[in-house]
């Protein structure tokens, strides 16, 4: 794909627009890409990136991405006009619920960006939106105004410094009568999620950001157990989107 634009977010966090041929109809939200790093000599592995918005109309897709090492740092310096290698859309999409309903999406650091393309997927079916964000501190803060356009927005920071203080779980103070929860971060906000609503009916979807190879199922290296322990589902393959029923969080 070609790249349409590269802007810097914040400090560390980038967002990438691309264009070109691809299969802009079967994405769903949540789904990811698997890119190639470089000419794929020095850097084997691709390197999986959750597509944060599609536009099927302008034909291109968006990928938001905090810089963490190499392959990361890479994307951040592309220039509009380079081209990439990748592959997708690939994994699950988050089940989407009835129209109208009224859901809760909770998204931490860069965990983020799927829940944008789920919000505009959500706001299509009428539903009623509200979305909790969690950064770091105030210069941390991305989408923020974008994720306003589909519902009602708290933002939380670790030390207080912009809205909510503390972790997302701290802006739940109201539980309202959601159907359904979507969320996408760090392990510890999904169990915190999980534990927070175990006496409600609610049903949970969390999408796993798991090291991965392949990224196409066949390496088994990206694996989660079931609740049960008694097996196992591939991150790649069978996620990265899962009901908090299935998976041992
Ligand atoms: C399905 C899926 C969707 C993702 N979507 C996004 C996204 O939209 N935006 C985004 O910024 N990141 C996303 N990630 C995480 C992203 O893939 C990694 O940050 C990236 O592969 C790191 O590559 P790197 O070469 O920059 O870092 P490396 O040099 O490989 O590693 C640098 C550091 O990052 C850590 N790291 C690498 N991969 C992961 C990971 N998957 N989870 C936690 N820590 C990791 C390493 O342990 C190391 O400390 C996603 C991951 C998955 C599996
Ligand atoms: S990364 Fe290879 S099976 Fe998932």
């Amino acid at each position: 794909m070609e790249v349409l634009q590269n802007i810097q977010l914040t400090k560390d966090v980038f967002s990438l627009k691309l264009g070109g041929e691809f299969s802009y109809e079967k994405v769903q939200a949540g789904q990811f890409v698997n890119i190639l790093i470089g000419d794929g000599k020095t850097h084997p592995l691709r390197r999986p990136i959750s597509i944060a918005s599609c536009d099927v109309e302008e034909r291109s897709l968006t990928l938001i991405h905090r810089v963490v090492g190499v392959g990361t740092h890479w994307l951040s310096e592309l220039k509009q006009g380079d081209r990439i290698d990748l592959m997708g859309p690939l994994g699950n999409g988050f089940p989407l619920p009835d129209e109208n309903s009224k859901v809760l999406v909770v998204g931490g650091g860069v965990g983020i960006p799927p829940l944008y393309e789920l919000c505009k997927q959500l706001s299509k079916l009428n539903c009623y939106i509200d979305i909790i964000l969690g950064f770091r501190d105030e210069d941390d803060l991305f989408m923020v105004k974008e994720f306003e356009k589909y519902g009602n927005v708290i933002t939380c920071t670790e030390d207080g410094s912009e809205g909510v203080k503390g972790f997302v779980t701290c802006a739940l103070v109201n539980d309202e009568e959601w159907t359904t929860l979507y969320s996408c971060g760090p392990l510890p906000m999904l169990r915190a999620l999980k534990e927070h609503f175990s006496h409600k009916e609610i049903a949970g979807y969390v999408s796993l950001e798991e090291r991965m190879a392949c990224g196409v199922g066949a390496c088994y290296g990206c694996t989660v157990e079931t609740k049960d322990r008694t097996a196992t589902k591939r991150v790649c393959k069978e996620g990265p989107v899962f009901s908090w029923e299935e998976i041992c969080l």
